[in-house]
């Protein structure tokens, strides 16, 4: 594998508030995540996990500091370009789908595809690919309110890979799911991350957290530790590991 980072930040900072002691979303804050790797952001709630999600797919303005994506710096893109940059280099995953709820699941993945490339016929090829790897074929034409939140999940997946993204980022994406659906969904991380894919996820289920291989852990906006899983340890092993490193920082 290759190393390059395909997201870098320096410095990276968001604060919400004119008083920096309150609302702060992220501090200081200097990453790198090597394309290919399946990375995953642990923290309490309110520690800044989704900030940091929206900040590097550039929903979210920085306060100060940089970020490039791809070796392109983004902060000084305006809105129309980094609205093009985003729909042609990231799916976003988020917690509660937010599919069109009028539109069929086929559809709203055709949507986002058409947005970007204008070939019909290759964006109904990927559609139709996609859907079939993520088992809901059978429900092209289903409303998202006619299938359950693990097949809806799926689609919003298959939808965030129409376009082919450099990176897939996810904000709690099996948050509202029962544990055999999210097995389900974390298989198709799994899948996309085998298949060569930038994964970034934000969970706060250590279970969830073992499919990657990074789990970064943040505290009140900071990155605080950083734990790289050994490559031949299992999902239960590191299940352990991932526990007992939790436990250290207070989890
Ligand atoms: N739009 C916003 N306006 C004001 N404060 C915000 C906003 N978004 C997030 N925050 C604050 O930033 C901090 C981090 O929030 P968030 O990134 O949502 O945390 P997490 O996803 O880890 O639960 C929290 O203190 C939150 O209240
Ligand atoms: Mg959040």
């Amino acid at each position: 594998m290759e190393h390059f980072p395909v997201i870098k930040t320096v410095s990276l900072a968001k604060s919400f508030n004119a008083d920096p002691a309150r609302n702060i979303g992220i501090k200081n804050l200097s990453i790198e995540i090597d394309k290919g790797t399946f990375t995953v952001i642990m923290g309490n709630s309110g520690s800044g996990k989704s900030t940091l999600l929206y900040l590097l797919s550039g929903l979210e303005q920085p306060s100060t500091g940089s970020i490039w994506l791809n070796g392109s710096t983004i902060q000084n893109l305006n809105e129309n370009a980094m609205t093009l940059f985003r729909r042609k280099h990231i799916g976003f995953v988020f917690q509660d789908h937010n599919l069109i709820a009028n539109l069929s699941l086929l559809e709203n993945i055709l949507v986002a595809g058409y947005l970007v490339n204008k070939d019909r016929k290759v964006v109904q090829a990927r559609a139709e690919m996609l859907m079939e790897q993520l088992e809901i074929s059978t429900l092209a034409q289903r409303l998202p309110s006619q299938v359950s939140g693990g097949e809806r999940q799926r689609c919003a997946i298959s939808r965030a890979l129409i376009n082919n993204p450099e990176i897939l980022m996810a904000d709690e994406p099996t948050g509202s799911l029962n544990s055999s659906a999210s097995e389900k969904v974390l298989s198709c991380f799994d899948e996309v991350h085998r298949t060569g894919q930038t994964v970034l996820m934000v969970t706060h289920d250590p279970k969830s957290a073992c499919h990657g291989d990074r789990v970064l852990f943040l505290k009140d906006g900071m990155l605080v530790d950083a734990l790289l899983f050994e490559k031949q340890k299992g999902l239960t092993d590191r299940h352990q590991i991932l526990l007992n490193w939790l436990q250290s920082l207070g989890w």
